[in-house]
C-alpha cells in the first residue's frame, strides 16, 4: 500500500482520478487474451439497438484492445493541410501511446512518421506545431530529412553503422480535400476509402483549403470513454436539453429522409439545394458504409453560420464560394472526426483516446489565408457557439460515464428515429474490432 500511494502523490490529481477509476476498479480480466475472447463474446452476443455492455467503456484491456484493434489499424483524421503548408511545418499527434509526426516535404506532399528516434527511441519533434529544417533528434541530435532519411548520426557510430537502414519508420497518409488521414497499420484497413476520398476532394473543392489557414484551435480533456464522445456526437436527441447557442443556427435533423422532417423544412432543404446547384456547390448525401458521410444541410432561415446569431464569422468567403448561406458540409469520419464546412470558415473535429475513460477532443477553426484578425474575424466570436458546446458535451460525457461505471448499469436502448448515428456508428465499430481480431 505505501508503494502505491507512494506512487500516487507524484502525479497528478487527474491522474489519481483516472487510476482510481481505470485501473484500481475496472479491471474485468485476467489477461489481455482472455480479454480478446471476452470483447468478442460481448459483441456478438450483444442486444442490437442497445448501449454497449460496461466493459466496453471502462475496462483498461478492452481499452487497449481499441487502440489496438481500430486506433492501429483504421484510417484516422489527424489534420489539415492547410496547418503545415510549406516546406518543414510540422504537427504531432498521439494516438494512445504513439507518437506521430506530420510534415509537409520539400517535393509538397505530406509525410507522416512515428515520431520517434532510430537510436534509442527519444520523441524527436516534442512541439505540438513548429517549422524544421530537418528533424533533429533532441538527445543525441540525429538528424532525418523531410522524407524520413537520416543524415546525421554523429561520428560515433562506427564505420560498420548503415545510416540507410535507420530512417524514420513511416505512417501511411492519404490526404484528400485538404483533410490528412494516418493509418498505423501494416495493411490498408478497406476497400473503398479511396472512393470516400475522390468525393471528398469533390465536395472540398469550392474551399480552396490550401488557401485556408488555421485560425484557432482547441483541445479538451473528457473523462469519457471515446465511443462516448461519438456517441454523443451522432445523435441530437440530446441537443434542445444542452445546446442553446448551437441551436441558435444547427437545425437538428441531417438529412431530409428524416421521418421527423416538415414540409416546410423540406421546402426550405429544397430552395437552399437551388441555389446551391446554381454555384455548383456539391450538396447531396453520400454515405460509405457507416463510416464515412458527407451532406450539406441549411442552417436555420436567416442565419449563415455557426456564430451566436448566426451572423459572418469572416468577411472573407472561402475559396470560389458567392452564397454567404451556404449551411454547413457535414462530414463524418469513423472513428474519430466530424465536421462543418461553412461559407467563410470551417471547424473540424478530432478525437483520440488516452486512456479507457479518458479522451482528447480537438477543434480547429479555419478562415481564408487573407483574412486578418481583428479586422476580417474575430477569435472569440469564432469560437464561441463551440466551445460552449463542446464544453456541454463534455459534461454529458463525463456524467455518462460515471453512471455507466455505477454496477447498477445495464445496456438501455436507443431511439431508432432520434439514434440512428449512435446504432450505426456502433454497429461500424463492433464489426471492425471483430473483424481485425479474426485478421
Ligand atoms: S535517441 Fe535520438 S539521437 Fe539518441
Ligand atoms: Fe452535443
Amino acid at each position: 500500500m505505501e508503494a502505491l500511494l507512494g506512487h500516487i502523490v507524484n502525479i497528478s490529481e487527474k491522474k489519481i482520478v483516472a487510476m482510481t477509476q481505470n485501473d484500481l476498479l475496472n479491471v474485468s480480466y485476467p489477461s489481455l487474451d482472455v480479454a480478446r475472447n471476452e470483447m468478442t463474446k460481448l459483441l456478438s452476443e450483444r442486444r442490437e439497438d442497445y448501449s454497449l455492455p460496461r466493459p466496453l467503456y471502462n475496462d483498461p484491456y478492452l481499452f487497449r484492445i481499441d487502440v489496438e484493434e481500430i486506433f492501429q489499424k483504421e484510417w484516422l483524421f489527424v489534420g489539415m493541410t492547410s496547418e503545415i503548408p510549406s516546406k518543414g511545418d510540422y504537427f504531432t499527434v498521439e494516438i494512445a501511446q504513439n507518437p506521430v509526426l506530420v510534415v509537409r516535404d520539400a517535393d509538397g506532399s505530406v509525410n507522416a512518421f512515428h515520431n520517434t528516434c532510430r537510436h534509442r527511441g527519444s520523441r524527436i519533434c516534442l512541439e505540438h506545431r513548429g517549422k524544421v529544417a530537418n528533424l533533429v533528434c533532441p538527445y543525441h541530435q540525429w538528424t532525418y530529412n523531410t522524407k524520413g532519411n537520416l543524415l546525421f548520426a554523429g561520428t560515433e557510430m562506427g564505420d560498420e553503422f548503415d545510416m540507410k537502414s535507420h530512417g524514420l519508420r513511416p505512417v501511411k497518409v492519404k490526404t484528400a480535400g485538404g483533410f490528412i488521414f494516418i493509418c498505423l497499420g501494416d495493411e490498408e484497413p478497406d476497400s473503398n476509402f479511396d472512393e470516400f476520398l475522390a468525393t471528398l476532394e469533390e465536395y472540398m473543392a469550392p474551399y480552396d483549403v490550401e488557401n485556408t489557414k488555421l485560425a484557432v484551435e482547441s483541445n479538451m480533456y473528457e473523462k469519457a470513454n471515446w465511443k462516448l464522445v461519438i456517441e454523443n456526437n451522432r445523435e441530437c436527441y440530446h441537443c434542445a436539453g444542452s445546446h442553446p447557442e448551437l441551436l441558435n443556427t444547427l437545425l437538428e435533423w441531417d438529412d431530409t429522409t428524416d421521418p421527423r422532417a416538415t414540409p416546410e423544412f423540406l421546402a426550405y432543404c429544397e430552395r437552399m439545394a437551388n441555389e446551391w446547384d446554381a454555384e455548383n456547390i456539391p450538396h447531396e448525401h453520400k454515405s460509405f458504409g457507416p463510416r464515412n458521410r458527407l451532406v450539406r444541410m441549411p442552417l436555420k432561415e436567416g442565419t449563415q453560420v455557426m456564430t451566436i446569431d448566426g451572423s459572418q464569422g469572416s468577411d472573407k468567403l472561402l475559396g470560389r464560394i458567392q452564397n454567404r448561406s451556404l449551411g454547413s458540409l457535414r462530414i463524418l469520419h469513423l472513428p474519430n472526426s466530424w465536421n462543418h464546412m461553412q461559407s467563410d470558415h470551417f471547424i473540424v473535429f478530432r478525437v483520440l483516446p488516452i486512456s479507457a475513460q479518458e479522451t482528447m477532443v480537438t477543434t480547429k477553426w479555419f478562415v481564408h489565408k487573407d483574412a486578418v484578425e481583428g479586422v476580417d474575424y474575430n477569435t472569440d466570436q469564432l469560437r464561441q457557439v463551440w466551445d460552449a458546446t463542446n464544453d456541454q458535451d463534455r459534461i454529458l460525457g463525463e456524467e455518462n460515464q460515471r453512471g455507466i461505471n455505477s454496477l447498477s448499469y445495464e445496456p438501455g436502448p436507443y431511439s431508432k428515429t432520434y439514434e440512428f448515428g449512435v446504432i450505426d456508428f456502433l454497429n461500424w465499430y463492433s464489426e471492425r474490432i471483430q473483424e481485425n481480431l479474426n485478421k
